[in-house]
């Protein structure tokens, strides 16, 4: 039912330079699959075929990775390397991939607002690449929240449970529990001190957004390091109707920090090629 996954893609990837000089961060694999691999499988998987990337300078290698590589294609045609491209040319062959560019860094609430041209008047996805998540036995975190936006057509967002210290790192909201693993959002912070966080509830990247968020987001001011806040904008939006925050099922890697990328990386290996 909801039809395009917003990728926002145009951050510098600092943690991993001098990889991320000339490599997107959303590039960097796991395994043999960059981490943006990873998100287009969980937004197919929740049944969405609209994939949109907001990317910044430098990021052209995301956009060959999801098109045809005449050349190699010809170099390995009829060898055994050919089914190595199977996954992403399956992908290829479900989906649309669009790509539209965000010129100024003005954070995550404003890289959402320059996807609104690739966005149709409808609710979308939203996966944050370097957050990569799991779940084994079950189905997959978007594919979860899309269940939550079926039965209450509003914005849901997937928190998890952090240390109080940690919450400085993440949005931070509060709410009422309205059934199990699931609140209504009452307040939100983004990236709050310790001692002023309202839980210890974070929100991943992973969220579904209601297309009403625009709106409010071009009425949003700079929050938090000056940037342009989705948590601001998601606060508004649970102040004039409903925001509800889920507690996802399954594992969120923070392939964002060099810790996260490297249990992500033995997590694949182990499941993979079962060995530590
Ligand atoms: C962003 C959001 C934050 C969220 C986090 C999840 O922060 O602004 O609210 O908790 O993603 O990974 P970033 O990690 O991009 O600084």
């Amino acid at each position: 039912m909801i039809q395009t996954c917003l990728f926002p893609a145009a951050g510098y990837g600092t943690r991993f330079l001098p990889a991320t000089k000339s490599l997107p961060k959303e590039m960097l694999p796991i395994l043999t699959k960059p981490l943006v691999h990873y998100g287009v499988d969980e937004a197919f998987e929740a049944g969405m075929d609209n994939m949109a990337f907001v990317v910044g300078r430098g990021k052209r290698a995301l956009e060959d990775y999801f098109d045809i590589s005449y050349e190699l294609e010809h170099q390995i045609a009829g060898t055994n390397k050919e089914p190595l491209l199977d996954e992403i040319r399956n992908l290829m062959n479900k989906l649309t991939f669009s790509f539209t560019r965000q010129n100024e860094m003005k954070g995550l609430g404003h890289a959402i607002y320059t996807g609104k041209t690739l966005v149709r008047d409808e609710a979308f996805g939203v996966i944050l690449a370097d957050d990569l998540c799991v779940n084994e036995n079950g189905e997959g975190v978007l594919a979860q929240m899309m269940r939550i936006y079926e039965r209450y057509r509003c914005s849901v967002v997937a928190v998890m449970e952090v240390s109080k210290e940690q919450t400085k790192s993440y949005g931070v909201v509060s709410g009422r529990v309205i059934e199990d693993g699931l609140l209504m959002v009452d307040d939100m912070v983004e990236k709050p001190d310790p001692a002023d966080a309202p839980s210890n509830l974070a929100i991943i990247g992973r969220y579904i957004l209601t297309p009403d968020i625009f709106n409010i987001l071009e009425r949003t001011s700079p929050g938090k390091n000056g940037e342009i806040q989705i948590t601001d904008a998601l606060k508004t939006q649970a102040k004039q109707g409903m925001v509800l925050a889920y507690k996802f099922k399954g594992r969120r890697f923070d392939c964002g920090s060099i810790e996260g990328f490297v249990e992500a990386t033995n997590y694949f290996y182990e499941k993979i090629y079962g060995k530590k």
